[in-house]
């Protein structure tokens, strides 16, 4: 089922409790009532028409407008992003480091298995820090300095420069499919641990991990398939544009 802008925006949630997460990123609260997903973007100064891609992408996996989704300004689509690595640092990454604590505390009698699995979800995190801001730091900004270029008339030629030491190409080539590694965490909890003395604890970290590897897929297919092509049409039109003028 495809959501419209006309859907009341409770029933978005009661379709796909994991939205929730995805309304919380455009900085919408529950407390809406009755109105519709128009009336609540408005409320929020949410652009309607992105809100309703990215939550589209996010219930079904199949629909993906790739080619509507790269009409929306970059700024959007980075601010999109940026709130989702966010919500991974603020949020995702220190509730499931507090159900491994709770684990390591209740658990398991052999503790130093589960001590292991600690360890391993620590050096993940680190690796996911290095990943968001890198992106944070040079991808964005580069994303945005093109987009400006873009749009100007007579774009400044420092743009050449900037595009002489980075692309969005070399970002491509770089970008590691960080969520592999949850599979890896998960494999060693379903299969390695030994029998949980507190299945539940262990099923709702498992849930955790589950539902972050399927959040990182959803962001990182946004930043391949949506930011990347986008960009790179633009360094193509920016570069043609100078090419002209000599
Ligand atoms: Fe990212
Ligand atoms: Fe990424």
């Amino acid at each position: 089922m495809l959501i419209t802008r006309n859907i009341k925006m409770a029933d978005v949630i009661h379709l796909n409790y994991f939205t929730l997460t995805v309304l919380n990123r455009f900085g919408i609260e529950l407390g809406f009532g009755d109105k519709s997903v128009e009336d609540v973007c408005k409320m929020y100064q949410v652009d309607a028409d992105f809100f309703l891609e990215i939550v589209n992408t996010f219930v079904d996996k199949d629909y993906f407008p790739k080619k509507h989704l790269q009409t929306f300004p970059v700024k959007l689509i980075t601010n999109y992003l940026q709130k989702t690595h966010d919500d991974y640092h603020q949020n995702k990454v220190p509730e499931i480091e507090f159900l491994i604590e709770q684990m390591v505390n209740s658990c398991y009698t052999q503790k130093d298995k589960i001590v292991l699995l600690k360890k391993f979800f620590n050096d993940y995190k680190q690796e996911l820090l290095n990943h968001t801001k890198r992106e944070e730091e040079v991808v964005f900004p580069y994303t945005l300095a093109i987009e400006k270029a873009y749009l100007s008339d007579k774009p400044d030629q420092s743009v050449l420069k900037l595009m002489e030491t980075y692309s969005i190409d070399v970002f491509q080539n770089e970008h590691d499919n960080i969520e592999e590694k949850l599979f890896d965490l998960k494999n060693i909890i379903i299969k390695y641990l030994p029998q949980p003395k507190n299945s539940k604890l262990c099923n709702k970290l498992l849930f955790e991990l589950f539902n972050l590897e399927q959040d990182l897929n959803d962001h990182s297919r946004i930043e391949e398939k949506v930011l990347v092509p986008k960009i790179r049409q633009m360094e193509k039109i920016i570069t043609e544009g100078f090419a002209q003028t000599k």
